[in-house]
C-alpha cells in the first residue's frame, strides 16, 4: 500500500479518464456507448459538483486510476473555487441531463437514473447525523481492483477529515455496489432498507434490475 500514489484531482488531467472508468464500471450495458458516456457524465457530476475534496490514485505515468469525492458540508465545493471549471462542470451536467431526456434510446437509462436519484434522496433523509461529512463517490479502475487502491483512497479521505477536526463521516450505498468492501473495512452499517426499482417492464433491464435493491448507510468513526 505504501507505493500507491495519491494526489488531488486535476480537472484537465483526470476528468476524461475518470468518466471512462465510470462508464466501464457502471454504464457498460447502456444501449449505446454515447448514452453510457452521457450517463457517466451525469452521474459523476451530480456528485463531483458538490464535493469539497476530491483525490485520485495515479499510476506511474500520473494517470488517474481511482477517485474519491467527499464533502465536509462546511467548505466550498472544489469546482466553485475556479470559475472556468465551475461553469464547465455545471454546463456538462445540464447538457448530459437534457441529452438523455430527449434521446429516445436513453429512455431506460433516464428512468433508471430518475429512480436511482429519488431512492438516494429518500435514503439521505434517514442519515442519523446529516451534518457529518459524507463520502459521495468512490470508484477504482476495474483492471486494478483488489490491489489496495480503495483502502488507500478511504485512508486519504479520512486523513483530510481528521486534519479538519472531524471524527465521524457517513456514506450511502446500495447492494448493486461493492458493499463487501465497506464490510471488510469494518464500517458500521447503521441502516439497511429495501429500495424499490419499479422498471421491470423494460425488457432491456430485466436481467439487471430484480425489482429491488438494499439501500445502505455506513458510518465510520475516525
Ligand atoms: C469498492 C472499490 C472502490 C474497492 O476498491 P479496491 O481497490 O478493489 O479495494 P482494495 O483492494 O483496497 O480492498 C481492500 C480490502 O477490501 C476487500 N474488498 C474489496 N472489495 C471487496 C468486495 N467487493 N467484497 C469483499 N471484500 C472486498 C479486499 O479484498 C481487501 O481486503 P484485504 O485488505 O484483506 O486484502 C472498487 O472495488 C470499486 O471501484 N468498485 C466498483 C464501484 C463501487 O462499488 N464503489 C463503491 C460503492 S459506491
Amino acid at each position: 500500500m505504501s507505493d500507491i500514489k495519491i494526489r488531488n484531482f486535476h480537472w484537465g488531467k483526470d476528468f476524461k479518464r475518470i468518466i471512462k472508468i465510470v462508464q466501464e464500471v457502471w454504464f457498460f450495458d447502456a444501449p449505446t456507448k454515447r448514452i453510457g458516456y452521457l450517463n457517466a457524465l451525469n452521474f459523476m457530476l451530480h456528485y463531483l459538483n458538490i464535493a469539497t475534496h476530491i483525490v485520485v490514485t495515479v499510476d506511474e505515468h500520473d494517470n488517474a486510476t481511482g477517485i474519491l469525492g467527499l464533502t465536509t458540508k462546511q467548505d466550498q465545493p472544489l469546482f466553485r473555487q475556479n470559475r472556468f471549471i465551475c461553469c464547465k462542470a455545471r454546463a456538462l451536467e445540464f447538457t448530459s441531463k437534457v441529452a438523455l431526456y430527449f434521446w429516445p434510446q436513453a429512455l431506460v437509462s433516464r428512468l433508471f437514473n430518475g429512480i436511482f436519484f429519488e431512492n438516494y434522496q429518500k435514503l439521505r433523509k434517514m442519515v442519523p447525523n446529516p451534518q457529518d461529512p459524507e463520502f459521495l463517490v468512490m470508484i477504482v479502475d476495474p483492471k486494478i481492483k483488489g490491489k489496495g487502491l480503495g483502502r488507500a483512497l478511504v485512508q486519504a479521505g479520512e486523513d483530510i477529515l481528521k486534519s479538519k477536526g472531524f471524527n465521524q463521516y457517513y456514506l450511502l450505498t446500495d447492494s448493486s455496489c461493492d458493499v463487501g468492501f465497506y464490510e471488510r473495512l469494518k464500517m458500521d452499517k447503521v441502516l439497511d432498507v429495501s429500495l424499490c426499482f419499479d422498471i421491470k417492464h423494460e425488457p432491456a433491464y430485466d436481467h439487471y434490475l430484480v425489482g429491488f435493491l438494499r439501500g445502505l448507510i455506513y458510518v465510520r468513526n475516525i
